[in-house]
């Protein structure tokens, strides 16, 4: 599958976005390592602060299915804007991907990132794992 194709996906996401609110319909695509492809779109509720967005849809449905591994994600919006994921989904990525994952996003020409240049300098598991010196748990505080 090639970019344009995992687009495409992320494209077909767009008719079940739930939007109310904003109208404003994000889709993504992301590909596993073994090539399987997950889709997500962007879900809104009255209270806002529950709303998932496309990305968050689309890494919920590959892990809860026994995926962590992915290679590329592919994001788009109605307006064809070139969206890129908000700060929440890249650490959300950053949880299960490493800097190398590439990041497509739709516009009149396909912008293209990685999630390293897109969130440099994440907190990661290694993070709290040096900070705790290897003892999590142990902790008196
Ligand atoms: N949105 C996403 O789905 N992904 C992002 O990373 C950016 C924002 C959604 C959330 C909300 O439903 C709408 O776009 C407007 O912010
Ligand atoms: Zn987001």
């Amino acid at each position: 599958m090639d970019d344009q194709d995992l687009l495409e996906q992320a494209r077909g996401a767009l008719d079940s976005a739930y939007v109310p609110y904003s109208d404003y319909r994000v889709g993504a695509a992301i590909e596993t390592s073994d090539g399987t492809v997950f889709t997500g779109c962007n879900i809104e509720t009255a209270n806002y602060s529950n709303s998932l967005h496309a990305e968050e849809t689309a890494v919920a449905k590959a892990v809860s299915a026994g995926h962590r591994e992915f290679t590329r994600l592919a994001v788009t919006s109605s307006a064809r804007d070139g969206v890129t994921p908000c700060g929440m989904c890249r650490q959300t990525l950053a949880e299960f991907c490493g800097e190398e994952l590439r990041i497509l996003c739709d516009d009149d020409d396909t912008e293209e990132y990685t999630l390293g240049a897109l969130l440099p300098a994440a907190i990661s598991r290694d993070t709290l794992e040096d900070a705790n010196d290897g003892a999590a748990g142990d902790r008196k505080d």
